[in-house]
């Protein structure tokens, strides 16, 4: 980033990093390719966190000096699939577009394999629309697998979805 003096960190959620996320989780736009629902209020925040966020096996909060910007999770399967997991991410508006999204996520990647040694696959589902996430992806090193038509509904309409794939063999840390 171009201030050197800025911390960038990711950490496990917090329940007051609820106002800090509620700028990215609240906001329509920077929400609108995310399977999460809008939140409306500081209390889904809160809620969300509790309930999602903190048990989860891996959800980080990308942090700027501390303060939640966004998040980044792997979310490994279990019993004959857990060779595979699902990465996801979201970032609030104004950090849009400084490489912060695939910074984290190569930290995720990175993390993700050691945490949970089964894991062989880590895979992305990304709306057709959603360049941004493409483009994180591809330069991730991840391949696009192919096209998976009326895949899913998310808010509120059917979507297509592209299938982008990494495997632990192609990961360069
Ligand atoms: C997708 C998202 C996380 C990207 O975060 P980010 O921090 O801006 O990503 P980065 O800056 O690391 O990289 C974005 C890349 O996409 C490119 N990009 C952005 N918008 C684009 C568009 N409309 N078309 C093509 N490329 C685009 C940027 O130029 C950049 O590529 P570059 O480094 O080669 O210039 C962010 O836009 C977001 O939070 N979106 C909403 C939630 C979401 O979509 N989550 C993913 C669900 S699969």
């Amino acid at each position: 980033m171009a201030n050197s003096s800025l911390e960038f960190t990711l950490r496990p959620f917090r329940l007051s990093d609820a106002d800090d996320f509620f700028i990215y989780a609240g906001d329509v736009k920077a929400t609108r390719f995310a399977r999460l629902s809008t939140l409306t209020s500081k209390e889904e925040a809160i809620s969300y966190i509790q309930n999602h966020c903190i048990p989860h096996p891996y959800f980080r909060s990308i942090c700027i000096n501390d303060r939640c910007i966004g998040c980044v999770f792997i979310a490994p399967e279990k019993g004959e699939d857990r060779c595979r997991a699902e990465i996801g991410y979201g970032l609030a508006l104004d950090y849009w577009g400084k490489g912060i999204t695939t910074r984290a996520a190569k930290i995720a990647l990175s993390e993700g394999f050691k945490q949970f040694p089964d894991l062989v696959r880590i895979q992305a589902h990304v709306e057709v629309d959603n360049k941004a996430s493409q483009r994180v992806l591809e330069k991730l090193g991840f391949q696009r697998e192919g096209l998976l038509r009326k895949f899913t509904y998310n808010k509120g309409a059917i979507r297509d979805l592209f299938m982008y794939s990494l495997l632990s063999t192609e990961f360069i840390a």
